[in-house]
């Protein structure tokens, strides 16, 4: 893709007639359609590439409420990567770079979505509509006066409604703000789908996706949704790919090995879980920002300083992320809501080293990947952002407050035409 060179087409005129009738009375209908067939993307912190979920949705008391179709990732090539990364980065980016780049990938997710319908066989036409997460490159949670107001910001980009008029197809985009209008941080997201998957009427249930940051979703035995509690537990694989970048150019420290290699520095580990991220209370959520490459240079310097390798700095950062998760479902629920089964998806499942430890630390709990009930573990993001989709057409809310911390749920993000 242009992720590999390709170049995406904008739809013929006829067909942008076809889709332009269609998205008319497309509100309209959605309401009366028991299964809609929609596209969800994702692209994560980690900014590794851009996940496709082509998916059926039924109604929610279909059990599973949706069926996956298709799924692919399209890696970014290196150039868009470190463009992505380096966005994140104050003072490295300019308006003008920015401005651009929303458009550029905007380009990129249409071309993503166009390829996947593609090589999977699926006509254009028999797409209802997409649901688009974007790529964040900045994320503020933290109040913070601007013009002499306190405000919360977060900002993704790849324009949504650069990928409604390159694809032909309805998209939605842009859902955190909309949460940030209603005092919330707007993240996480997914806890609302969560909620609709995995609730449980006779035992608490919680999910971990183990992404560029790690966030769990706990859901109360028997919960409304207004019970469903998540947060960001801190650092996840962008601070581990931080790391092996640095020590070996690689992007991510693949299967493990390194830290499997290296020995944990428990002394320097505690020190690290003093952060006073860990010491919020959710709802909280941080970003790369504070656990991304920063963090890992000041990581590298401090091991040097200890004598360390890089492969213990590996084994310590991957038992900080599996640890700081476990402390997070430990010490900062009520008791009530300790989980009994805890469902893992994420990039992060696939690091056994880090999967291991978690299972050390969280002796006792029964884990799982959400493959084992269902869900694939790389697409559950993408999925999710397709049933939020679904949601605001429907006029349904989006978002959860015991998530997010907004006054009050709300439909959450932006319609764009074809
Ligand atoms: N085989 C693997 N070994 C180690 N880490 C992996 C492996 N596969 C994926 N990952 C990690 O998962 C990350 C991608 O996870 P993902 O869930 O897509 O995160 P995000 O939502 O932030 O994009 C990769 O950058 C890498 O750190
Ligand atoms: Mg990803």
């Amino acid at each position: 893709m242009g992720l590999e060179g390709q170049k995406g087409r904008p739809p013929s005129e006829a067909s942008r007639s076809t889709s332009g009738e269609r998205a008319r009375c497309w509100l309209c209908e959605l309401r009366e359609k028991p299964q809609r067939r929609a596209v969800g993307l994702m692209s994560g912190t980690s900014a590794d590439g851009i996940d496709v979920a082509v998916v059926d949705l039924m109604s929610p008391e279909e059990s599973p409420p949706f069926r996956l179709i298709a799924f692919r990732t399209w890696p970014y090539d290196q150039e868009t990567r470190r463009a992505v990364l380096e966005m994140a980065h104050a003072g490295r980016s300019s308006l003008q770079r920015l401005a651009r780049l929303n458009v550029r990938l905007g380009e990129l997710f249409a071309e993503a979505v166009l390829h996947t319908l593609r090589d999977a066989g699926l006509p254009r036409e028999e797409i209802d509509f997409i649901g688009s997460h974007g790529q964040t490159v900045g994320h503020f949670p933290k109040l913070r006066r601007c013009l002499g107001r306190l405000v919360r910001a977060t900002l993704q980009i790849g324009e949504p409604d650069v990928i409604a008029k390159r694809t032909g197809i309805l998209t939605v985009g842009d859902f955190r703000v909309g949460d940030v209008a209603l005092g919330g941080s707007g993240a996480p997201l997914v806890p609302l789908v969560d909620w609709l998957f995995f609730r449980s009427p006779d035992r608490c249930v919680a999910t971990l996706n183990i992404g560029g940051i790690a966030n769990v979703t706990i859901i109360p035995k028997n919960a409304g949704l207004e019970d469903v509690l998540g947060f960001d537990t801190g650092p996840g694989n962008a601070l581990l790919n931080s790391l092996a970048e640095l020590y070996w150019e690689e992007p991510a420290d693949w299967d493990g090995r390194h830290a499997a290699a290296g020995r944990v520095d428990e002394e320097w580990l505690s020190h690290l879980l003093r952060h006073p991220y860990f010491r919020k209370l959710p709802p909280k959520s941080t970003g790369r920002e504070v656990f991304g490459m920063a963090m890992a240079k000041r990581l590298a310097e401090e091991g040097d300083k200890r004598g360390l390798s890089p492969e213990d700095v590996l084994a310590t950062a991957t038992l900080f992320v599996a640890r700081s998760i476990a402390r997070s479902l430990e010490t900062l629920l009520p008791h009530a809501d300790r989980p009994e089964l805890l469902i893992c998806s994420g990039g992060g499942v696939h690091n056994p080293t880090l999967m291991a430890q978690l299972r050390r630390e969280l002796a006792g709990m029964e884990i799982h990947t959400s493959q084992e009930v269902g869900v694939d573990p790389d697409a559950k993001e993408a999925i999710a952002f397709a049933v939020l989709a679904d949601r605001t057409l429907r006029g349904e809310a989006g978002n959860c407050p015991g998530a997010t911390g907004a006054g009050r749920s709300g439909i959450l993000g932006k319609i764009c035409l074809p």
